[in-house]
């Protein structure tokens, strides 16, 4: 089974990226996790460019394909979706790919529940396999990328993630799991 994890944000230093890949260290043998951190890389876009788009996007939108499942992390700015992950979902939305696609929101922070009810309503609206109650929140905002990388090996963290992953992957393909 094929993750991607797509990371709203576009800092180097992100504390939402570096949970998404300390996800995929975690993961079992059986699951494939890509995480996705190039938003910075798409255009603005224009619905005048969706018929020819731009190289970027349609990287985008051929790994959102080849997932079973998406996994996105996002900081708040401003009370709100950072401008990069907005732009892309704008990118994604009159396109096939994300239609019936598993989604699932994970997030770095204590903070930040405005942005998550935004896009908690959006994700709902693209998908309606969008999993509300499928969440996983493991606070590091403000940490040094030590204190961050030492938050995330630690066993109450791994298992907590272990499990996140596992209840994915079973809302994925619940098939595969049954006896
Ligand atoms: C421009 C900007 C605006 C922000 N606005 C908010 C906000 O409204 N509410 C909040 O809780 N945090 C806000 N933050 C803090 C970030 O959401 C927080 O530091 C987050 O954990 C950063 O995630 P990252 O490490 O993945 O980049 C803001 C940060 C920036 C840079």
């Amino acid at each position: 089974m094929k993750f991607l994890a797509i990371s709203g944000s576009a800092r180097r230093a992100s504390t939402n990226t570096a949970m998404l890949y300390a996800l995929q260290s975690v993961a079992g043998s059986m699951l494939e996790i890509s995480v996705y951190d190039r938003l910075g890389e798409l255009p603005v876009f224009s619905p005048d460019l969706e018929l020819d788009p731009p190289l970027a996007v349609s990287a985008l939108a051929k790994a959102i394909a080849e997932a079973d499942g998406l996994i996105l992390a996002s900081p708040e700015y401003i009370r709100s979706i950072p401008g990069g992950l907005k732009n892309a979902i704008d990118w994604l939305v009159s396109r096939n790919e994300v239609i019936g696609k598993p989604i699932v929101l994970a997030h770095a922070s204590h903070r930040g529940n405005d942005m998550l009810h935004q896009l908690r309503i959006i994700l709902a609206t693209l998908s309606d396999r969008f999993n509300e109650d499928l969440f996983l929140r493991i606070p590091l905002m403000k940490l040094s990328p030590d204190e961050v990388a030492a938050h995330l090996s630690a066993p109450r963290h791994q298992e907590e993630m272990r499990r996140f992953l596992d209840d994915f992957a079973n809302y994925c393909a619940p098939a595969v799991r049954l006896p």
